[in-house]
């Protein structure tokens, strides 16, 4: 069976700046490069963002990598390590605005859509020795002075701009569960923090709309949405499952696409006193400077079952866990690199919880993709990785969104982490997901066989299941 997709269909990929840049030439450290100065064993081989994939140095030839096999669309992001000089006044580095200004311009000269993050767990380190990071609302000022920037320079260029990408993994990673740099564990503080950066996303919005020019141009924000499914149809099961999707889920979309945090979050958070501080003028901005487009992070769903501990012994250190437990429900299908489960026809349900809750907004998948480990077990005698579990897992969540966007949801693209193997966070290089490989020691690049099948889908807008 043959399924079209709809015209103009973005067929791409993501990447970002800190996973493919490296280090070089950049005037601030970001949080990752610092963790890795002071922890470097806290990162797979002990391998660091320093080198990446290299991009910083060879984006041209890794661009062209990406037009040949078939991509018309790329997201990656751009440093405010690497973009802002003073961070307090947000003026200029040279050499970061020469570099994305011909990054844009070499993604436009091969044809490809340059699709622009501004954020990708990237906080310059200083701001979190000095301020806290995302804790603190002058924090949120200095982001939008880097965002302004952004737009002034590259706005003729660029009509599709994201604030975040995955907003919860910085309050997870960083406030909750120690995976990302400065590991700290508390509720309280998780909270403002997915408050404060729902706020610089709003506000970097109505600067947005105050400087852009071009009428082509919209913005959003990009999501990891994890729907939680409940163990079982008993009414503590479903309840635990109602508060992880509106913690894990509801609480970025709600914010947003409807402009205000989900009644029901804001009640369990009030009662057991970790609600953020907010000011009326603030909610106001949240509320009067909703997405355009919302991009959605896709890997895994969550099984979910009511807590194992009574919420009341866990009701002074505050953690989201005191609501639900993750289940590992019997028979589900595993990645085992990652220990992720595979279930794609999660991306239905999202497609059609979009059309049906969040006013049918536009949307893509900005992530989906398959980590996995020691992929030169893969290589055939001409040197090339025949990934074909990377293509029957994209193929298979394929088929359950050409079905939701049959039933009418929205959705107007589909990228892959990530275009080329890159750097990833603790993971380092251990799990890969490029469609072209990296050589670590040598750079040297070599498209998949998903490559190769990708680059057919693209040019027939079309894909046989
Ligand atoms: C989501 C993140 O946006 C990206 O940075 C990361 O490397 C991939 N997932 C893979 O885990």
């Amino acid at each position: 069976m043959k399924t079209k997709f709809p015209k103009d269909f973005w067929w791409g990929a993501a990447t970002s700046g800190p996973q493919s840049e490296g280090r070089f030439n950049k005037q601030h450290a970001n949080v990752f490069d610092y963790w890795y100065e002071v922890e470097p064993e806290a990162f797979y081989n002990q391998v660091g963002p320093d080198t990446a994939s290299n991009f910083y140095n060879s984006f041209k030839e890794d661009i062209r990598l990406m037009k040949e096999i078939g991509l018309n669309s790329v997201r990656t992001s751009i440093q405010w390590t690497r973009l802002i000089d003073n961070l307090e006044e947000g003026t200029l580095n040279e050499d970061g605005v020469r570099f994305y200004n011909e990054v844009i311009d070499e993604f436009l000269a091969n044809g490809i859509r340059p699709v622009i993050n501004l954020h990708h767990f990237d906080l310059p380190v200083e701001l979190y020795h000095k301020y806290g990071g995302w804790e603190s609302k002058h924090v949120v000022e200095l982001f939008v002075k880097f965002a302004k920037q952004c737009f002034t320079l590259y706005g003729d260029r660029i009509t599709d701009w994201f604030t975040f990408n995955e907003p919860m993994v910085i309050v997870d990673g960083q406030y909750l569960y120690q995976f990302h740099y400065p590991k700290v564990v508390d509720g309280k503080k998780a909270v403002q923090v997915a408050y404060n950066i729902q706020l610089a996303s709003a506000k970097a919005i109505q600067a947005f709309r105050k400087i852009n020019k071009n009428k082509e141009s919209r913005i959003g924000t990009i999501l990891n949405l994890t729907p939680s499914y409940p163990a079982s149809a008993e009414k503590e099961d479903l309840a635990a499952a109602e508060f992880a999707n509106l913690w894990l889920n509801q609480m970025f979309l709600d914010a947003s696409i409807n402009g205000a945090f989900p009644e029901k979050l804001i009640s369990y958070l009030t009662r057991d006193g970790v609600i953020w501080e907010a000011t009326a003028e603030e909610l106001a901005i949240i509320q009067a400077n909703t997405i355009d487009v919302l991009g959605v992070n896709f890997y895994h769903p969550h099984r979910v079952s009511r807590p194992s501990v009574s919420s009341d012994s866990l009701a002074v250190d505050w953690m989201p866990n005191k609501y639900y437990d993750e289940y590992d429900m019997p028979g589900r299908r595993m990645n085992v690199d990652k220990g992720w489960e595979i279930y794609p026809q999660a991306l239905y349900d999202i497609a059609i919880n979009i059309r049906d809750n969040y006013g049918n907004i536009d949307w893509f998948v900005s992530e989906n993709g398959m980590g996995v480990s020691r992929e030169e077990r893969y290589l055939n005698k001409e040197g090339m990785i025949e990934d074909d579990y990377r293509i029957q897992f994209i193929q298979e969540h394929l088929y359950w969104l050409a079905k939701g966007i049959e039933e009418g949801s929205n959705c107007f693209g589909y990228h892959l982490w990530t275009p080329i193997d890159c750097w990833s966070w603790g993971n380092a290089y251990r799990n890969r997901y490029g469609f072209i490989s990296t050589n670590i020691h040598t750079q040297v690049k070599t498209i998949k066989k998903s490559g190769y099948w990708i680059k057919q889908v693209a040019l027939e807008n079309e894909v046989t299941f």
